[in-house]
């Protein structure tokens, strides 16, 4: 199985205290964070961009894993190719993928392409030779704390099957809706870069990630 990433959303974070919260995460182990971009256009809702992820960036020393659900998304490909690790936009926003990804490329970002709950995963397979990473949405994209959709789980084991099938070395992240009762299955499934916002941010944050975090173990030694 693929080494297992943690992805804390920052949109379940508490905003008043995001400098702690990032903290916790980060010393209970965490490397990566995960900044969900919307435009109200894409999805219906806004949440964050340029001037908070730049300061994310230059001052927590992780990895900025950021999702962009915005119409078009190459308009901004400088922009936050600049200021991120790792640039995932979705398959139903662009009109020439392929022109897309390279658009990304071109700012030296790793690139990741996503995909809603509807659509038929077979979508991504010309693609994956040319991405970094396939993200199957596991709710409808624009906001948190919706209940995960456990068909879309299937998807991520059609992806990752497909992928060894054909000897495709890619990360499969999942995001939407992961809690303590479905990190398993999820990465079980296939999925080895798993986003969770509510529920890491909700109670003990630094016991959330440490508990995430081990089910890679306890899974490995399981087996
Ligand atoms: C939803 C976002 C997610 C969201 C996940 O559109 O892409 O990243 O923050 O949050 P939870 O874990 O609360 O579903
Ligand atoms: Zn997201």
């Amino acid at each position: 199985m693929k080494k297992l990433e943690l992805s804390p959303s920052i949109l379940g974070a508490d905003f008043l205290h995001l400098g702690s919260q990032i903290e916790q995460v980060k010393n209970a182990g965490a490397k990566m964070l995960h900044f969900d971009v919307m435009d109200g256009i894409f999805v219906k809702s806004y949440s964050m961009g340029l001037p908070i992820l730049k300061q994310l960036k230059h001052e927590t020393g992780m990895l900025m894993d950021v999702h962009l659900m915005i119409v078009d998304p190459p308009r901004y490909a400088k922009e936050f190719g600049e200021l991120s690790d790792i640039v995932t936009f979705h398959y139903e926003a662009c009109d020439d993928v392929e022109e897309a990804i390279a658009a990304f490329r071109e700012t030296g970002v790793k690139v990741g392409l996503a995909i809603k709950p509807r659509t038929d995963v077979r979508v991504l397979y010309p693609y994956l030779d040319k991405i970094d990473m396939a993200l199957i949405m596991t709710v409808e994209p624009g906001f948190g704390g919706q209940q995960l959709i456990p068909e879309t789980l299937d998807k991520v084991l059609e992806l990752r099957s497909w992928c060894d099938r054909h000897q495709i070395d890619i990360d499969i992240q999942v995001d939407g809706g992961i809690n303590r009762a479905n990190f398993r299955p999820a990465y079980n499934s296939g999925a080895n870069v798993i986003v969770a916002g509510t529920a890491l941010f909700a109670g003990d944050v630094a016991d959330n990630v440490k508990y995430f975090m081990a089910q890679e173990e306890d899974i490995n030694n399981a087996e």
